[in-house]
């Protein structure tokens, strides 16, 4: 009886399972957010002194604007509006049920001082400041325990103004890790869209300890000489979903993490179900990474619609022994690459740690990595995929890749097993095992339930 109940799902487990034929099972995680939108209060942030004429410091106004607000926040919630003008200001806290809404035209400069950026603690999941030991510096919009807040606008700009961070940090003379241009922590539903966000002194967008994160139509601009200027951080989030975004950065586009080594590990948040879909840009970096800080592991990946050009590398996972965690369960479709030194690249000799209490023998798990669907013209080498001596990364799975590629030596691989269809150049030796379905599917994005009666032996269960 109990069998004949679950049939309705064998039926759906062999319906999904039509994806071994590449029909995409499409996810709806962006549907899933449903923020209140509509504020019944709105003030401008001129009602509260602030003057845009891109010297005056406005923290205090933005500061104030954010506390009267608050007494609204069980009321439906608030908008906080920007008009047209240039908006200095030092770091600032966002508060639950907030709309920052930025006028066309309106933009947001961050202060050039960097005191105006007052210094808070490390992240617990990091142990310390991502380039230095100690604090860093707080981002310039920054949120932490939120619920329903919203970044938006018609196209107004959020400019770090970074340049003065990176001399900083080319010149040696930074005392504390570099802010990011908006970090939320420990929050749950933000949408952040329709705004432009320039010069971020470090990663620009981090939400990190959070769920139910939408970015949405966002641009992304910084120098592709600027350091570490990465577009969208994902760390030990869930639920996130990034769409329609353009991002021209000195880093990866987009780098999906969940905190370093031992402290990763201890912390034991897991960055899952992030789902990128139509992504534009180019980088002196990757279009899309995992890691290198993934220790407290990253899986239920889901990326297509990808479009990246002018850039080193279009996919990459980096990780290294003492990291531990895992990343798994990741599905990249749909991808046009246009002068890409490397399209694929893994790392399993990233290095960098926090301190000399890591664990050597932490050895991360790379597995289940499809990539298909792509084609690329003036690409420089296929593939660079390196795994860990004694750890190999497996099941990875190529199929469907046509790259245009000048190297003679397109593919250079080690420590890694998996398979691979239709892909041209000829794939490397450790991954010409022949595809079987449920080796390159997307199915793991079944539900939990339905994911166990994936693994069984469909004849024998159903004739049991
Ligand atoms: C966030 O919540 C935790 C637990 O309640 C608290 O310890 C922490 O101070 C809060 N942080 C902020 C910035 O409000
Ligand atoms: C994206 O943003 C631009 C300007 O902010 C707007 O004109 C456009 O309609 C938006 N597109 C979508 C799909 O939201
Ligand atoms: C939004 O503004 C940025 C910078 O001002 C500009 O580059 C971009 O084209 C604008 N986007 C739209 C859709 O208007
Ligand atoms: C480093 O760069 C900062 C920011 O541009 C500048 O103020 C400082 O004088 C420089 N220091 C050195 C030692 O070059
Ligand atoms: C670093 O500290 C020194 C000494 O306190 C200070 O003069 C300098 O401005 C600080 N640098 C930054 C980037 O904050
Ligand atoms: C996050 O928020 C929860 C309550 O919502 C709290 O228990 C926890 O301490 C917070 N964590 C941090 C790192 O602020
Ligand atoms: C972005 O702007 C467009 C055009 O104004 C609007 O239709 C859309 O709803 C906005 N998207 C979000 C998520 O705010
Ligand atoms: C291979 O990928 C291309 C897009 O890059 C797609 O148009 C084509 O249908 C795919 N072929 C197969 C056999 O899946
Ligand atoms: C591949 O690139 C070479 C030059 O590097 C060019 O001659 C050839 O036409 C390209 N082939 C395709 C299919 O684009
Ligand atoms: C493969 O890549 C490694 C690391 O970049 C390099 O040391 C090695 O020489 C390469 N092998 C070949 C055959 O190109």
């Amino acid at each position: 009886m109990k069998r004949l109940s679950t049939l309705v799902d064998v039926f759906l487990v062999l319906a999904l399972f039509s994806c071994s034929t590449w029909t995409v099972w499409s996810s709806s995680c962006c549907n899933q957010i449903n923020l209140n939108e509509v504020r019944p209060h709105s003030v401008s942030i001129t009602e509260f002194g602030a003057v845009g004429d891109g010297i005056t410091l406005n923290t205090k106004a933005f500061q104030n604007a954010i506390f009267y607000l608050n007494s609204f926040a069980d009321k439906g919630g608030a908008k906080l509006f920007v008009p047209a003008g240039r908006w200095l200001t030092g770091s600032f806290d966002l508060i639950s049920h907030l709309t920052l809404w930025l006028d066309n035209d309106a933009v947001i400069l961050g202060s050039t001082n960097s005191d105006d950026w007052p210094v808070v603690d490390p992240l617990p999941s990091y142990g310390r400041g991502r380039e230095l030991p100690g604090g860093r510096h707080r981002s310039l919009i920054y949120g932490c325990n939120l619920t329903d807040v919203v970044i938006t606008g018609n196209n107004g700009t959020i400019d770090g103004q970074g340049s003065i961070w990176w001399n900083n940090f080319w010149n040696k003379t930074l005392n504390y890790t570099r802010p990011h241009l908006v970090e939320l922590m420990n929050s749950t539903g933000v949408l952040i869209s329709n705004v432009t966000f320039l010069n971020s002194p470090f990663w620009t967008i981090h939400p990190v300890y959070c769920s139910h994160v939408t970015i949405q139509n966002v641009t992304i601009i910084a120098p592709l000489s600027s350091p570490n200027t990465d577009g969208i951080n994902p760390d030990s989030s869930d639920n996130v979903c990034i769409e329609d975004c353009y991002i021209s950065t000195g880093d990866d586009l987009i780098s999906i993490k969940s905190g370093w080594d031992g402290y990763g590990i201890s912390f034991g948040r897991p960055s899952t179900n992030i789902n990128i879909r139509r992504l534009i840009g180019k980088t002196t970096s990757a279009g899309i990474a995992i890691g290198s800080e993934m220790s407290g592991g990253v899986s239920e990946v889901h990326a297509e619609d990808i479009y990246i050009f002018d850039s080193h590398s279009a996919i990459r996972i980096k990780t290294s022994p003492g990291r531990g965690g895992y990343v798994r369960n990741v599905y990249i479709s749909n991808m046009i690459l246009a002068n890409v030194d490397i399209a694929i690249r893994f790392t399993g000799l990233y290095g960098e740690h926090p301190d000399d209490t890591y664990d050597p023998d932490a050895l991360p798990v790379i597995e289940r990595i499809t990539i298909k669907d792509v084609i690329g013209v003036k690409v420089k080498h296929a593939g660079l995929i390196q795994g860990i001596k004694g750890d190999n990364f497996v099941n990875i799975c190529l199929s469907n890749i046509t790259l245009n590629v000048s190297s003679k030596l397109p593919w250079n691989c080690s420590y890694i097993k998996g398979f691979s269809d239709l892909v041209s150049p000829e794939a490397c030796e450790p991954l010409k095992e022949r595809i079987f379905p449920e080796h390159c599917s997307d199915c793991y994005y079944l539900p939990n339930h339905l994911k166990s009666l994936s693994n069984q032996n469909w004849g024998a269960w159903l004739l049991s």
